[in-house]
């Protein structure tokens, strides 16, 4: 039998400070703390959310120990998320993580973000089964819009991405188009459902291959509402549930095509969703549907999993000291705002 490794994660790639532990592949916490200080200001300010995180870091991990009824000297090693992310956060997590390590003469492994958010469906109970390698991902957040081959832990192939805005960037602001608060996802996608998604069309940016674009979108909203902003300047407001539907149309139907035809050029027959935007009810739905008439396999983690959080830096960690490969960070435990993720995280060769 393989050896079970228990590890301590930490998350604090953006605005959320997440802590867990890992039992081997069971979660045996999951610890998450939201900022709320960035609403006033229509997204993250980077400078506040380093300081909530120093702020918040001590109490989570404190809590996630607790709640998994383990003592430090337990654990096997200690991993954190070494980017992709805003620099400031990203460097309170890590140099919690690797100081609490250090302090306790245990290993620290750096993890890449968003292959974290996909290998949070290998968490034990998210599936009856994890998905066999290789299938297809694809992952929408707040940063990142990326259509994946995944073949191994580490082995991860861009088939297409964004060239602007992410799919969640592109719901937040023409959110703020509408004048809603940030997050606007989560606004659009709850207004939208008493709304006419055909009630207004607005135009998609053309791309080459798989790839996504969502700047040329939020500019039509813009010009869109503005002339009838100005002969009635609570327009938005009464259409507020059919310009919401309209948005959320629109966004979902790019990411739909886009995954169908990496589904048809790939063969893969498994499509796993990752990130925050995961959570909006007619990508889901709409998801599901063209993917089952096509025989696709479509996995969809608990919300807990889908959003930010640390039981899928741990799931990495754990699925990397498995492998028996010595994770490069382990030395230099460094951390970048951005690291491609088609770039190994991992040295070959065993620990
Ligand atoms: O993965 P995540 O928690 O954070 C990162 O960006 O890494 O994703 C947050 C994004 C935000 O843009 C938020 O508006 C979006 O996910 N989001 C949603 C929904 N819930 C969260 N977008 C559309 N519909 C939702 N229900
Ligand atoms: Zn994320």
């Amino acid at each position: 039998m393989s050896r079970i490794f228990k590890v301590l994660a930490i998350e604090s790639s953006c605005d959320d400070t997440g802590a867990a532990v890992m039992m081997g592949h069971s979660v045996c916490s999951n610890v998450v703390s939201s900022q709320s200080v960035h609403a006033d200001f229509g997204g993250v300010v980077p400078e506040l959310a380093s300081r909530a995180h120093v702020q918040n870091i001590v109490p989570v991990v404190d809590l996630a120990l607790k709640q998994a009824k383990i003592r430090p000297s337990e654990l096997d090693a200690v991993a954190f998320t070494r980017g992709p992310g805003l620099l400031g956060s990203l460097l309170v997590g890590a140099s919690f993580a690797r100081s609490f390590a250090i302090s306790l003469g245990k290993p620290y492994l750096g993890v890449h973000h968003i292959k974290a958010h996909v290998l949070a469906h290998h968490i034990d109970g998210v599936h009856p089964e994890p998905p066999e390698f290789p299938y297809l991902a694809l992952v929408v957040s707040g940063g990142h819009t990326l259509l994946l081959k995944v073949a191994g832990f580490d082995r991860f192939e861009i088939l297409g991405q964004t060239l602007d805005d992410a799919a969640g960037e592109a719901f937040d602001k023409t959110a703020k188009i509408l004048g809603l608060p940030y997050p606007g996802g989560p606004l659009l996608d709850r207004l939208a459902e008493s709304g006419n998604p055909e009630a207004f069309r607005f135009s998609k940016s053309r791309t080459e291959g798989l790839n996504f674009s969502f700047s040329g979108f939020k500019t039509s909203v813009l010009y869109t509402l503005r002339p009838l902003m100005e002969r009635d300047p609570d327009f938005v407001k009464k259409n507020l549930a059919d310009l919401s539907a309209s948005i959320q149309k629109n966004i979902c139907d790019v990411l739909v095509e886009r995954t169908l035809e990496a589904c048809a050029q790939t063969g893969l027959q498994t499509v796993a969703l990752a990130g925050g935007v995961a959570a909006n009810r007619r990508l889901r739905s709409e998801l599901s549907s063209a993917l089952e008439k096509r025989g696709v396999n479509l996995l969809i983690p608990p919300l807990a999993y889908c959003t930010d959080n640390a039981a899928m830096i741990g799931i990495s960690a754990v699925m990397a000291l498995e492998s028996g490969r010595i994770p490069t960070s382990l030395s230099t435990g460094d951390i970048r705002a951005r690291i491609p993720i088609d770039e190994l995280d991992y040295e070959s060769g065993t620990q």
